[in-house]
């Protein structure tokens, strides 16, 4: 069980740029309950950066999104509803992710196979990055999500650091838009009915 987590922590290291001593506090989170605990709510996607051509593409077509984590402790399962917009439209989404902690992994099925990332905390704890692919230069992808729709000066900085430490670039990056995005109202909306379900129930 130890074997898979001490390939994942070498197979990082090479990514971390030594010449900036900051990059060390960029870390795989342990899938741990405090961390899941740490990830749940509401969340932003604010940008990514993604060489992986299929993930590129797809970052392409968002324009905004946001989304709310439930994790399941027990399940090691965390329920994922998300409003994405796109061709200005709102589309909702609900899915199940999956947690490997043995392998700091979280996955998510789609298009036909699972999808794994890295969970990835640096700075401000009000933000996160999803990683891809890590140690494969060509595939690699990171991608910043905030708890506020507009992230500040601040934290915009620490996702160009991170694409530095993990030797990418900040014209690689892709940015989302709130004032695209048409589904806060029917977000508030859903709140409004559960709140109303709660109540009755
Ligand atoms: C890493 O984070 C710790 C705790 O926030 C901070 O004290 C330290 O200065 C950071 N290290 C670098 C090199 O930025
Ligand atoms: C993503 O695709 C666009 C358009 O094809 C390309 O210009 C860009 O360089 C790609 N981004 C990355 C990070 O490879
Ligand atoms: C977690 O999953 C278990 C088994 O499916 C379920 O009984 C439990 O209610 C879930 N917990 C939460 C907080 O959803
Ligand atoms: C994590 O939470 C679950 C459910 O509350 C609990 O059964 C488990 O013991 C916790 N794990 C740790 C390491 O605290
Ligand atoms: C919604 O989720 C389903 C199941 O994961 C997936 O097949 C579908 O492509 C998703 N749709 C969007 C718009 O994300
Ligand atoms: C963890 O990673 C190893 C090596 O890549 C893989 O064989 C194993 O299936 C993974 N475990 C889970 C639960 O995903």
């Amino acid at each position: 069980m130890a074997l898979p987590w001490a390939l994942t922590v070498l197979s990082l290291l090479p990514l971390l740029d030594a010449q900036n001593p900051a990059c060390a506090n960029l870390t795989v989170a342990p899938m741990t309950n405090a961390t899941l605990e740490r990830i749940s709510g509401k969340w932003f996607y604010i940008a990514s950066a993604n060489r992986n051509p299929e993930y590129n593409q797809s970052s392409q077509t968002i324009q905004a999104a946001f989304f709310y984590l439930t994790p399941n402790h027990t399940e090691d399962q965390i329920l994922l509803r998300e409003y994405t917009t796109m061709g200005d439209k709102c589309i909702y989404n609900s899915s199940d992710l999956r947690v490997q902690r043995e392998n700091r992994t979280i996955s998510k099925y789609e298009w036909g196979r699972e999808h794994f990332a890295h969970l990835l905390f640096f700075k401000d704890p009000r933000t996160f990055f999803l990683a891809a692919y890590l140690d494969d230069e060509k595939n690699r992808g990171l991608s910043f999500y905030t708890d506020k729709p507009v992230a500040t000066q601040e934290q915009l900085e620490e996702f160009h650091e991170a694409l530095a430490c993990l030797d990418m670039h900040k014209s690689e990056a892709v940015y989302t838009d709130w004032r695209k995005d048409q589904c806060e109202p029917q977000d508030s909306q859903d709140e409004k009915e559960k709140k109303t379900d709660e109540e009755e129930s």
